[in-house]
């Protein structure tokens, strides 16, 4: 996201638009990438983005190959850099990467020919989740400029908080950070966002709640008393919610830690459009890969 300005992302927002009706039609294919391939490479765990980068490919007729990292050959030793080199020889237009560590996609990018999508890194960044956010919100709400966006969770160790923040702000928005003290990364607001130390107070008169879970994976202990004490402080429960305005939305990138950062009634309710991210997950990744790979804005998409 760091690299976008906003007319990129007014440009993907755009795309997607334009092919979310693939998905939506009784055949849902488009021959827009028929020939090319797209190889989706996973070193950490993944529901939602793995397998929407799986279906945007197929809906554009891409050809498809997944690789996990416990079936690949890194389990047995082999480097980052010579499985890009090794994936690079079987001449992939796209490689999609998801990996622990911050920056591997752009090591990975300096030794392919193929267009790398980061599909996570770390504690870096998660562009196509915030690509699919700016998405929904603009969705929803008419347009993002201007609107008080609260994200609250665990921002230090979210690489969705850090993507999110940068478009939100790149579109204009008004971003504020709610959580634990020792989960807000200290001289944060150098990015141009605001600390509220109180979540209440943080979602008063707030137009989108971004909720985001605590990312126990990376952590070393516990940076909070227990997960009780979180949920009471920084759960958003309905009754939380009343403060917001009246047509708030509720996002959450998944996974739900369900009665911790949410309670079920705030993830099942009327304000909550989290499937609705996921659906728009689809036609956000069909439009990065047909921007990357399938040929000028105007082409037929159809
Ligand atoms: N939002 C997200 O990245 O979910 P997954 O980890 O399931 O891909």
């Amino acid at each position: 996201m760091e690299a976008l300005s906003a007319a990129d992302i007014g440009l993907i927002l755009d795309t997607a638009d334009s092919l979310k009706s693939i998905s939506a039609r009784d055949i849902k294919k488009a021959p827009t990438l028929r020939g090319k391939s797209v190889v989706n490479f996973f070193y950490e765990p993944s529901t939602r983005t793995k397998s929407s980068f799986e279906i945007a490919a197929k809906r554009l007729s891409a050809d498809t190959f997944s690789l996990s990292a416990s079936s690949s050959s890194m389990v047995k030793g082999e480097t980052l850099l010579d499985t890009a080199r090794n994936l690079q020889a079987m001449s992939p237009d796209v490689i999609v990467l998801r990996h622990s560590s911050s920056g591997a996609p752009y090591v990975f990018a300096k030794e392919v020919k193929a267009a790398v999508i980061n599909a996570g890194d770390g504690i870096n960044e998660h562009p196509t989740q915030a690509l699919l956010d700016l998405y929904t919100i603009r969705e929803k709400k008419g347009s993002i400029e201007g609107l008080k966006v609260v994200i609250m969770g665990d921002i230090a160790h979210s690489r969705v908080a850090r993507s999110d923040i940068i478009g939100l702000l790149k579109m204009g928005a008004h971003v504020t950070v709610a959580g634990p003290p020792t989960l807000i990364p200290k001289g944060i607001e150098a990015m141009g966002v605001s600390v509220a130390k109180d979540p209440a107070l943080a979602v008063k008169d707030c137009d989108v709640v971004m909720l985001l879970r605590v990312q126990f994976e990376r952590q070393s202990k516990l940076l909070f008393p227990s997960i009780r004490e979180y949920g009471t402080y920084f759960g958003l429960n309905e009754n939380m919610l009343k403060g917001a305005k009246q047509d708030v939305i509720v996002m959450h990138p998944g996974p739900l830690n369900r009665g911790v950062e949410i309670s079920n009634g705030v993830a099942d309710g009327p304000y909550s459009v989290i499937l609705d991210q996921v659906a728009n997950g689809v036609a956000v990744r069909m439009a990065v890969l047909y921007l990357l790979i399938g040929g000028a804005k105007s082409d037929n998409v159809d």
